[in-house]
């Protein structure tokens, strides 16, 4: 059994998963607090997760009815992300492996992201073209095998997740923008305004930033009344162009591939609107429950069964880093 640790922006997540990619436990503790700065305050997610990360992990072993004694290794996220919240996790980790010589996994954050779509009891297997979507990235890569994943584009300015949350912000609404925003479109038209997609930018590239500005002239020439009626129209035109911004790549990625396959990682998976847009290519797809797509450990623990564990007293040297490598 593998006990994984993830801290790389805000939440407090740990969990236990099986060799076989049973998950026994998910424990995830999202710290509420960062809604009113709008956005996620680092020093604040560390100093959080330095409190809640003992409790979690805890709660995760007694959810899957087990203790640290029966763990085989630990796992962690080693990055990217935020240094000073991965240094929580990665301390934690190391010290919990030490105390019982057992060795650490560190584990990339996005090859977490790829890696839900192994878990049991619908494991997808490679290889497949991954879109991966977040509020941090956002990337369509090639997953050859399980250990790890071929960058084939990436986006050239903000995140699909970051534009969603800016977006949300500009229309008043709360954070993480994703799912407030995704719930006002539920009862709009998206033909209702005509939003950037990027289409210029050639490739397998996104670019995001023209649809934020474009937003944000939109809501300007609008006027804050006429903003506030048309909100739910708004929302539903701009989840439809960041949806179709993401399905436009992945058909080219697709188009170019003898056997196309796509799974979907990333808290922007969790979309309902991108989930029916992707399962209607009519090719096969794969996407892991919504719990699985935004951050979580469970996904680290299943890309810790294919990558080399360190072992003791060598993983005391293993330091986070910060930017995708
Ligand atoms: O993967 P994730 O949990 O954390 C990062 O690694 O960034 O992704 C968080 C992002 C946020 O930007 C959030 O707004 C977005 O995923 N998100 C959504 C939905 N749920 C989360 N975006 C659109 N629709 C959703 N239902
Ligand atoms: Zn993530």
């Amino acid at each position: 059994m593998i006990l994984a640790i993830e801290t790389s922006c805000d939440d407090t997540c740990a969990a236990v998963v099986t060799d076989a990619g049973e998950v026994r436990s998910n424990v995830v503790s999202s710290q509420g607090v960062h809604a009113r700065f709008g956005g996620v305050v680092p020093e604040i997610a560390s100093r959080h997760h330095l409190e809640l990360v003992n409790a979690v992990v805890d709660d995760a072993l007694g959810r899957a009815g087990t203790t640290l004694g029966e763990i085989d290794r630990v796992a962690v996220t080693q990055g990217p992300g935020l240094v000073g919240a991965l240094l929580v996790g990665v301390a934690t980790a190391k010290a919990l492996a030490a105390a019982r010589r057992l060795p650490l996994v560190p584990v990339d954050h996005l090859h977490g992201h790829v890696a839900a779509n192994f878990l049991a009891p619908d494991p997808f297997e490679p290889p497949f073209t991954c879109l991966i979507a977040s509020g941090g990235h956002t990337m369509l890569t090639h997953v050859h095998d399980h250990g790890g994943f071929e960058l084939l584009g990436q986006t050239l300015d903000d995140a699909a997740g970051e534009a969603f949350d800016k977006g949300a912000r500009l229309l008043g609404l709360g954070y993480p923008g994703g799912p407030a925003l995704s719930k006002l479109a539920a009862d709009g038209d998206r033909a209702a305004f005509a939003f950037p997609t990027a289409a210029r930018v050639a490739g397998l590239d996104f670019s995001f930033a023209g649809l934020k500005t474009a937003l944000l002239y939109k809501v300007r020439d609008l006027g804050e009344e006429e903003t506030a009626r048309r909100a739910a129209d708004l929302a539903a035109s701009y989840e439809h162009a960041i949806v179709e911004a993401l399905m436009a790549r992945v058909e080219r990625a697709l188009a170019d591939d003898p056997d196309p396959r796509l799974a979907i990682g990333g808290g922007v998976a969790a979309n309902r609107l991108l989930r029916e847009r992707a399962s209607s290519l009519g090719v096969p797809v794969h996407v892991p429950p919504p719990e699985l797509c935004t951050d979580n450990a469970a996904m680290i623990a299943s890309a810790a069964r294919y990558v080399e564990p360190v072992a003791f007293p060598a993983y005391l040297d293993v330091d986070a880093y910060a930017h995708a490598v």
